[in-house]
């Protein structure tokens, strides 16, 4: 099963003008209130003391601001700002290139940071704690290592995988925050916003409506904002109105959940082929012949948070709305079996 790009938060091919969706500033980065608060203080401390701000690490999912918010703290700060990711550091030099490169008060910004490795890991930790960084000259008997002066420079790492990174790497941040998922408002306003770039008028109701099955990210809002913007211009329409939303969702299967083909079959497949479950990650993904990253990363997250399914101990459970959700009775051979389950649960 290839995951429906429409409604993954994980950046495709069809983002990359997404970048002109991107607020500049602190103020025009809508949502995430309490996470604004902390680094609007932390900010202007840093610019107040001249120094360079202390590092900072963004995690949650795909597609929640995490880019946007580093290309906007350099912005604020007034600096230059370096990028690069996890996978891009191969060696231990490559990452000194580039922090002996870094100007003072620059902003270092490593996408993907839970996939560095180690020994790259290590090279990072002295460069952020004393802005010293560990050279290794030579091999075996006869090396020798070498300390080099680095000027203050702010790491702001991103990660979608928290979990994966290592204890001493996060705790040399100074500020680690979560992204939350985006309400139906606060993805109104950014879907306004995105229309006004885009030149487009966005009836209320049709933001709504959209908001609604965007799955709390910007990323999905943009894009279907702009597969609406296509169908209004194919079809000579000054706007997007709810008729062009609902003829829109409708050619991309979307439903009225925000649900696409690939949650759909998830869930039929947890249902049908294994009562409801409890079902391991890999049967599951054996079962959908999709990878098992992907459904952990991409799917299951919104279902959690719609209610739809539950990780357990034992595995994937289906809960009672997505029987509502599909139609399937949620009969009352599961309501016993459920019962006997958490006995079971009970006396583990
Ligand atoms: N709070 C926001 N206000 C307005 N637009 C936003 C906001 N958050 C994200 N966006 C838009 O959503 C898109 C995706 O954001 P971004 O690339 O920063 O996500 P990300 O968290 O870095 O994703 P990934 O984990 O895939 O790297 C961008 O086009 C951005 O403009
Ligand atoms: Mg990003």
């Amino acid at each position: 099963m290839q995951a429906n790009p429409i409604l993954s938060g994980v950046r495709t091919e069809d983002d990359t003008q997404e970048f002109s969706f991107r607020p500049q500033r602190l103020e025009d980065f809508i949502g995430q209130t309490g996470l604004k608060q902390n680094l609007r203080i932390f900010l202007d401390a840093a610019r107040q003391r001249q120094e360079a701000l202390e590092h900072v690490l963004f995690y949650g999912p795909p597609g929640l601001g995490k880019t946007t918010l580093a290309f906007i703290m350099a912005n604020e700060l007034g600096t230059a700002v370096r990028v690069t990711s996890g996978p891009a550091i191969e060696r231990p030099g490559d990452l000194a290139a580039i922090l002996t490169s870094l100007g003072s008060k620059e902003v270092l910004f490593i996408d993907e940071i839970h996939r560095l490795n180690r020994a790259i890991e290590e090279v990072l930790y002295s460069a952020m704690e004393d802005f010293k960084l560990d050279v290794i000259l030579g091999k075996g008997p006869a090396a020798r290592t070498l300390r080099l002066d680095l000027k203050p420079f702010t790491l702001v790492g991103a990660t979608t995988k928290v979990g994966s990174l290592s204890a001493p790497l996060r705790d040399r941040f100074g500020a680690v925050h979560r992204m939350q998922f985006y309400t139906r408002e606060e993805l109104c306003q950014i879907l306004q916003r995105s229309a006004r770039v885009l030149g487009m008028v966005l009836q209320p109701q049709a933001a709504e409506n959209v908001a609604g099955r965007s799955r709390g990210t910007p990323r999905i809002a943009n894009r279907l904002l702009r597969r609406m913007r296509d169908f209004a211009q194919v079809h000579a329409l000054a706007g997007i109105d709810q008729q062009v939303v609902e003829q829109t969702l409708k050619l991309l299967n979307v439903d009225e959940r925000g649900l696409d083909d690939s949650d759909r079959r998830y869930l039929e497949c947890l249902i049908t082929k294994f009562r409801g479950g409890p079902v391991g990650l890999d049967t599951m993904a054996a079962a959908l012949s999709e990878d098992s990253g992907t459904i952990e990363d991409v799917l299951e997250p919104y279902l959690i948070q719609e209610g739809l399914i539950e990780r357990t101990p034992k595995g994937r459970r289906a809960m009672p709305a997505a029987y509502g959700h599909l139609g399937i009775p949620y009969s009352a051979a599961s309501a016993v079996m459920e019962a006997s389950q958490a006995q079971i649960r009970l006396f583990d």
